[in-house]
């Protein structure tokens, strides 16, 4: 598989996103919703693989980046929950899995990786195929509004102490350049946004029939934010 701009923030990575906690416990409540085994896709460290562990879930989890795997492999023994995690290196449009589970999920934004609506399509049906009937995918994504991109728009920003991260807005490709860096890394990473409308129409024509869409993580509907948060049912 190729190098991936992942692996070079791997050691950075969770104190980047200290202040991202906000998803966690609602995935956690999906997984345990759900019984379990649950596929992450897109696992990263396990920033929500281990609590779902801890909370006695089993997961698998997908990643392409082997540093971000790594990382979570070791936060995995140091919380004591080697056991319920199975991590695997693949690309989530095509998942190393056979098993079929009833809770697929794809947490913080990873689906914006995907660069085209063929590419969306075919994560989608792929993250389809590992479900049972009537299992569903769970993931979330965003769509900035005017007034992030105006206020971020090219400037380095320190997100945690020593962190800097900077945002690079192109709305007419709608795409997004994030770059990161700190003592243990740097990168740079493009992320590719989507209107909820849009996202709404992939699901259908993927055979999912969406159960909810939340605004955020306590569940509040959507109301037009830059957040969306997707319950799909196969
Ligand atoms: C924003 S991080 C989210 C990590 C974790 N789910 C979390 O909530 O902290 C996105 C993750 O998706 C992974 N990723 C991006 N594109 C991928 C692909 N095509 N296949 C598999 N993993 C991918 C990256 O390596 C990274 O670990």
């Amino acid at each position: 598989m190729p190098v991936s701009a992942y692996d070079r923030i791997a050691g950075l990575y969770d104190a980047w996103s200290t202040g991202v906690v906000e998803d966690i416990s609602f995935y956690v409540e999906e997984a345990l919703a759900s019984g379990g085994p649950v596929v992450e896709l897109g696992v990263g460290t396990g920033r929500i693989a281990v609590p779902t562990a801890l909370a006695g879930v089993h997961v698998i989890g997908v990643d392409s980046s082997a540093g971000m795997l790594a990382v979570c492999a070791e936060a995995g023994r140091a919380a004591g929950v080697a056991d319920r995690l199975d991590l695997r290196r693949g690309d989530l449009r095509r998942p190393p899995v056979t098993e079929r589970v009833p809770l697929v999920t794809c947490p913080f934004r990873a689906y914006l990786h995907l660069g085209s609506d063929a590419e969306r399509l075919e994560a989608l049906a792929a993250a389809r195929a590992l479900l049972l009937d009537g299992g569903r995918l769970v993931f979330d994504v965003f769509a900035p509004s005017d007034e992030d991109i105006e206020e971020t728009h090219g400037l380095w920003l320190e997100r945690e102490p020593g962190i800097f991260e900077r945002a690079d807005w192109d709305r007419a490709a709608r795409t997004l350049t994030l770059s990161v860096r700190g003592d243990a890394g740097e990168s740079s990473m493009t992320l590719w946004w989507l209107e909820p409308q849009r996202w709404q129409a992939l699901l259908a024509e993927s055979g999912f029939s969406v159960e909810a869409c939340y605004g955020w993580f306590d569940r509040r509907s959507y109301d037009g934010g830059e957040d969306s948060v997707w319950v799909a049912r196969k």
